[in-house]
């Protein structure tokens, strides 16, 4: 098998980092392997933006807490009021992929440019999780006050997040399965 199917095959979610930050170029391979994503009619509407100061990754995961404590859903009441709960698992680097909803494949574009990141990350031993809660809270004021801070455009939606990080050694790595019945191959 070759190295791309070899490394499409173990890439796997990673919920828990060690505190080992992406070296700046590292980031730029990923990020650059983002832009490199299909999007549709070539636009290239979409933005990302690129989070590795603990203070403010802190400030966003307070920012969705906020969000999610006004929620009349009990499961994200809780998170929101929970002291443990870190919605990007403390990973030391978080992308946002946002871009201008006015396009209906414009989530589209940023899933294909976060599996581009995702895959990127795994090639280069970087462990990775997409994380969707900025996305689910961008219109939140409190959440949106600070996006605009970070730079994410005031026109853009954030449609998903990459955690990215260094797994710890010795994680023990879930068998992926695969449901039955997913595939149909008409000839
Ligand atoms: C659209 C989308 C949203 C997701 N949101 C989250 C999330 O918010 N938090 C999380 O831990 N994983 C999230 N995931 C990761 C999935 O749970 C994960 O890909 C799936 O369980 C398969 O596991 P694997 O990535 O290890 O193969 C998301 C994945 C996708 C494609």
């Amino acid at each position: 098998m070759n190295e791309v199917l070899k490394n499409i095959r173990t890439r796997h979610s990673v919920r828990t980092y060690t505190q080992r930050q992406v070296s700046d170029a590292d980031l730029a391979l990923i990020l650059e392997a983002a832009t490199m994503a299909p999007n549709g009619m070539h636009l290239e509407t979409w933005h990302f933006t690129a989070i590795q100061n603990p203070d403010v990754l802190v400030r966003l995961n307070e920012a969705v807490k906020g969000a999610f404590a006004k929620s009349s859903e009990p499961r994200l009441k809780e998170r929101g009021h929970s002291a443990t709960y870190c919605c990007y698992y403390h990973a030391p680097t978080l992308v946002l992929v946002s871009n201008e909803p006015t396009q209906w494949w414009a989530a589209m574009d940023c899933a294909c440019a976060l599996e581009n990141m995702f895959l990127a990350a795994a090639s280069l031993g970087i462990g990775s999780c997409w994380i969707n809660q900025i996305g689910q809270t961008c219109d939140d004021s409190g959440v949106r006050a600070l996006l605009t801070e970070l730079g994410v455009p005031a026109n853009h939606k954030v449609y998903g997040c990459a955690a990215l990080g260094y797994e710890p050694e010795g994680t023990p790595v879930k068998e992926k399965r695969v449901k039955e019945g997913t595939i149909t191959i008409v000839r």
